[in-house]
């Protein structure tokens, strides 16, 4: 019988990187993607799966609960893995309510029905973010205190909490993993380099918050991928597994990358550093991440493959290939978004 995977929130970002990752990888495992399918999720991210036989899309939302139990019991799921949320810092300070909805009472729900329905594994897709802010030096461990500062980690750290009290009281097997800054192909364009590479393409400014010289530890996605594998197939249950690949840059570091790999890629375009202007500081803005992934490189062999300027490259690659996908997510719902968050009136111009 193969394996059966739910995967929640399979049509963002992360999530759907996932299910390629799967399904490239094991023939005998099924998965079955259940999202929503809000302004995040893009069944165009995995449209190369519609006749895949091993591939199932439920549009469902976790904090429905009956229509959730549904789901279990046609499914019965052997594992259950936990990407739906939402997802954005700027989202969360314009409108919190809906972060503790999906972060927090739709993961329960979740939780509820891995229990009744005696789940092998529940993984909690989580961040690092949930340990709040470091100075200029120090590295966040599992052991690290929860110390979240915006809603969206507030509403992480809740979620975490819960989770761990499953494993706790009733001996759900869970995990929790805690990722740094992810980067790469399917990436929705509010987040840093998606909307860095957008705004070169489009001849528009890139907005940097405050003096950009706070710092985030990136990894590509497929890392995180195989970190996600490695804690399903080994992980301990009740434990929390770090994963990062210690590449700290500075926002502005990141950005001029971005704009070195498009120069080569795109000599057309007219970038120099003058594309960059800075705007207002995000509220509460967290200054510096750094993860400290020995845990899972000891305990589960897991270690990060790609080399970040490398990865960068491959990852502008692949916008510039996918301008089709970038124009086509940004619509009248991302438009006042981005009006409202940076308060600009013009919309952005066609690419
Ligand atoms: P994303 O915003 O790209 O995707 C979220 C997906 O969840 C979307 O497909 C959306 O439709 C779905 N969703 C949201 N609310 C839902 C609900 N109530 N019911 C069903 N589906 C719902 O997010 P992402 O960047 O892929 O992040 C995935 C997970 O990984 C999140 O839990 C996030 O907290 C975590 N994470 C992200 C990063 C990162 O750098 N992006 C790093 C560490 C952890
Ligand atoms: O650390 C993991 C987290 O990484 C995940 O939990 C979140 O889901 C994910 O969104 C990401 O959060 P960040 O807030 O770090 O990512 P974002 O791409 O929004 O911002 C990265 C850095 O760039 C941050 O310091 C803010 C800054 N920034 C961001 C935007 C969108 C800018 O300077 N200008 C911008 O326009």
């Amino acid at each position: 019988m193969p394996r059966k995977v739910l995967v929640t929130g399979g049509a963002g970002f992360i999530g759907s990187n996932f299910i390629h990752y799967l399904l490239d990888r094991y023939d005998d495992i099924s998965v079955i993607n259940l999202d929503d399918l809000t302004y995040a999720g893009n069944l165009r991210n995995l449209a190369d799966l519609e006749k895949d036989p091993r591939y199932f899309f439920i549009r469902e939302n976790i904090c429905n609960f009956p229509g959730l139990q549904t789901v279990f019991k046609k499914f019965e799921p052997d594992y259950v893995i936990n990407f739906a949320a939402e997802s954005h810092v700027d989202r969360s300070i314009l409108d919190p309510d809906i972060f503790i909805r999906s972060n927090v009472l739709g993961v329960q729900n979740l939780l509820k029905l891995s229990l009744d329905c005696e789940i092998e594994r529940m993984i909690q897709i989580s961040t690092d973010e949930v340990y709040g802010s470091l100075g200029e030096s120090g590295v966040f461990t599992e052991k690290s205190p929860l110390d979240p500062r915006s809603p969206y980690s507030a509403s992480k750290a809740s979620a975490d909490l819960l989770t761990l009290a499953y494993y706790y009281t009733f001996n759900l097997p869970v995990n929790i993993t805690r990722c740094s800054n992810n980067y790469g192909p399917f990436q929705f364009p509010e987040k840093l380099i998606p909307l860095t590479i957008l705004h070169c393409l489009k001849g528009e400014k890139i907005p940097v918050y405050g003096d950009g010289l706070n710092i985030r530890d990136w990894i590509h996605v497929d890392d995180h991928c195989s970190a996600i594998d490695r804690v399903l197939t080994d992980g301990i249950p009740g434990e929390i597994y770090n994963v990062g690949a210690q590449n700290e840059m500075t926002n502005i570091e990141m950005v001029n990358t971005i704009i070195c790999a498009l120069k080569e890629l795109r000599p057309d375009l007219p970038l120099t550093e003058d594309s960059i202007v800075f705007v207002p500081d995000r509220k509460g803005h967290d200054r510096r991440y750094a993860i400290d992934p020995e845990k899972i490189q000891k305990t589960l062999g897991w270690k990060s493959r790609m080399p970040v300027s490398e990865g960068i490259k491959t990852t502008v690659e692949w916008y510039l290939n996918n301008v089709n996908w970038l124009e086509s997510v940004i619509n009248a719902e991302y438009l006042h978004y981005y009006s409202v968050n940076y308060r600009i009136g013009n919309p952005l111009p066609k690419l």
